[in-house]
């Protein structure tokens, strides 16, 4: 993991760029029958995701990604969610460009976080949850791609 120089890079990486949208599905070879079949959305990848319990197929929609995120287990936290509520809309994820700093900042604006470390997300991006109670009831996941 190198340092980067944040403020002048020409990557599209800036701060607040919506990064994806997941959604919890059961089963994702069905609910690809719709995204990827009837919507006709590209499949990029599916990939599994051990860290956070999911395996994930990421679907292009120009700018950003749909997300649909299966469950690895019902003791995994989207297997949970699904349990509870159903299949769904999970979580936004916002991109940012040094996750740590963000983390601090947000820390010491006393905001409730799910992750005080950034943990291993899809594609080996470094992500963190902040909690719902903080952000308008909706489950935001910051996102510092490799
Ligand atoms: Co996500």
């Amino acid at each position: 993991m190198t340092e980067q120089n944040n403020k002048s890079t020409s990557q599209p990486n800036q701060d607040g760029r919506l990064d994806h949208v997941a959604i919890a599905v059961s089963n994702l070879e069905e609910a690809l029958i719709f995204y990827q079949e009837s919507l006709g959305l590209t499949l990029l990848e599916i990939e599994v995701v051990e860290e956070q319990g999911v395996r994930v197929a990421k679907l292009d929609t120009g700018n950003t990604h749909i997300e649909l995120l299966e469950p690895l287990g019902p003791d995994t936290p989207v297997g949970k969610f699904v349990a509870q509520k159903g299949p769904g809309l999970h979580h936004i994820c916002i991109g940012v460009t040094a996750i740590g700093e963000r983390l601090q900042c947000l820390k010491e604006r006393n905001t409730r976080l799910i992750n005080e470390d950034p943990k291993i997300g899809a594609g080996g991006a470094q992500i963190a949850f902040v909690h719902p109670k903080a952000t308008g009831g909706v489950l935001l996941e910051l996102s510092q791609p490799r």
